[in-house]
């Protein structure tokens, strides 16, 4: 039996990396003064009817409950996001800034750097209109990826204005429930085959293809590039009027990331959302939003690739997996003895280790040697004496049982 298609098995290794992902991801939210909040897995497909877009209900991992509720796993978190904001409105001084780091599904046709499971870190800013709080977002979506250890050379941030194409669209006299589908459409660009594109956009082709081609600008997208270029962050960033986003609650400035190399699906993406909060609660609270979510598997790919990137992430787990001290039992009769002084070690912060059953005296060195262990402590016939071993220099020294403690406290390669 193995794991459904599109799902992972999370093996110790893996484990390691994804928190080593997790902790970078939660390091920098926190630096720019996100706190971290959580919602539920499931939530009722509604949620996601009502305006997450096409593109995603059909992807939905949806079933009907023992209650005969209609529910889905979360194929993403603004939903949810604009939910709660608007439950508890009253509850937070605005704006809010909320990160969140979890696991969502979509049904999608599995491809490199897409699953059917994924880990996404969230950062939204709720309550605020101000063109500041996407500067603001942008620099924290650069800097997420600066600290991997990626330089403009590996990753650009493609921004975008979703209100130049409503414009024009607006212009060209098409009626608003079809905006969404020729967004999509333009969203799909680069991924569908472009007379597949030009059936869905009809008339309005040639002018979009156009338009495409000459780029376009505005007022905003300026400010915002000047704003990054005062933060020594310009280089990061690149005007591309072809990102318009495949979720249909966007209302104003969009982005994704990708690899400068172009060889793989969006890193991340978002975008600002200040009517969703308002539409989910059916008018009853209006606030202004934007996000945006990083996923974990394109990120894994990137840094598997850069070699200062996974050098990092590989010192970073070595050093996490060291163990303290390994305990060697050489004699049976002094396990009690032991493990009474394990526990104690234990509870003042130690990382250690000791074999379960009876083990040859090499074996646990091998073991302790196999773990990183800093030091081993040999309970045997030096009793009421343990022997310390430093794993690194192989000096031996006894001490009595009872200050143990303090001469491990004494040692500044333990890390306790
Ligand atoms: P999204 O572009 O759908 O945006 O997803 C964000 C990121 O999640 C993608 O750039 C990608 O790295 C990762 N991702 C998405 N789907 C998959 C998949 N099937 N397999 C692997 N990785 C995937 C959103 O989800 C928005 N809710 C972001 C947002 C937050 N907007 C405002 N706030």
């Amino acid at each position: 039996m193995q794991a459904l298609p599109g799902f992972r098995d999370f093996l110790p290794e893996d484990c390691a990396k994804r928190s080593y992902i997790f902790m970078r991801w939660r390091e920098v939210a926190r630096r720019y003064g996100f706190v971290e909040w959580e919602g539920p897995p499931l939530e009722l497909t509604e949620l996601y009817r009502k305006k997450s877009g096409e593109e995603i209900v059909h992807q939905l991992f949806n079933f009907i409950d023992k209650g005969e509720r209609e529910v889905a796993l979360r194929p993403e978190l603004t939903p949810t996001l604009a939910r709660v904001a608007a439950a508890h409105e009253r509850e937070f001084k605005k704006p809010l800034k909320w990160f969140s780091i979890g696991q969502f599904f979509r049904y999608e046709k599995q491809q490199r750097g897409r699953l059917r499971e994924h880990f996404q870190l969230n950062c939204d800013i709720v309550g605020e209109a101000d063109l500041a709080a996407d500067i603001e977002l942008l620099a924290l979506c650069i800097d997420v990826l600066r600290e991997f250890g990626f330089t403009a050379n590996d990753f650009v941030v493609r921004i975008s204005d979703r209100e130049f194409w409503t414009d024009f669209l607006r212009e060209k006299g098409v009626a608003a429930d079809q905006w969404d589908e020729i967004l999509q459409a333009i969203d799909k660009l680069g991924r569908e085959p472009r007379e597949k594109t030009a059936e869905k956009l009809g008339n309005l082709a040639e002018h979009i293809f156009a338009t495409l081609k000459n780029g376009g600008e505005s007022e905003k997208l300026s400010k915002i590039l000047n704003a990054l270029r005062v933060r020594g962050l310009a280089d990061f960033v690149a005007i591309d009027i072809g990102i318009v986003r495949g979720l249909a609650y966007y209302t104003g400035i969009v982005f994704e990331v990708f690899d400068r190399a172009g060889k793989f699906r969006a890193i991340a993406g978002g975008g600002r959302y200040d009517n969703l909060i308002g539409q989910l609660s059916d008018g009853a609270v209006s606030l202004p939003a934007l996000g945006f979510a990083m996923g974990d598997v394109v990120l894994g790919e990137l840094i598997n690739e850069a070699p200062h990137a996974r050098e990092a992430i590989e010192q970073a787990i070595a050093s996490d997996r060291k163990i303290d001290i390994y305990v060697v039992i050489a004699k049976e009769e002094r396990r009690a003895d032991a493990l009474g002084q394990i526990q104690e070690l234990r509870d003042r912060g130690y990382r250690i280790d000791y074999p379960l059953t009876q083990t040859k005296v090499a074996r646990q060195f091998e073991t302790a040697e196999d773990l990183g262990a800093h030091v081993a402590l040999l309970y045997g016939d030096e009793w009421p004496q343990v022997k310390i071993k430093n794993m690194a220099t192989a000096q031996q020294e006894l001490v009595p049982h009872d200050h143990l403690l303090a001469h491990l406290q004494a040692q500044p390669s333990l890390s306790s």
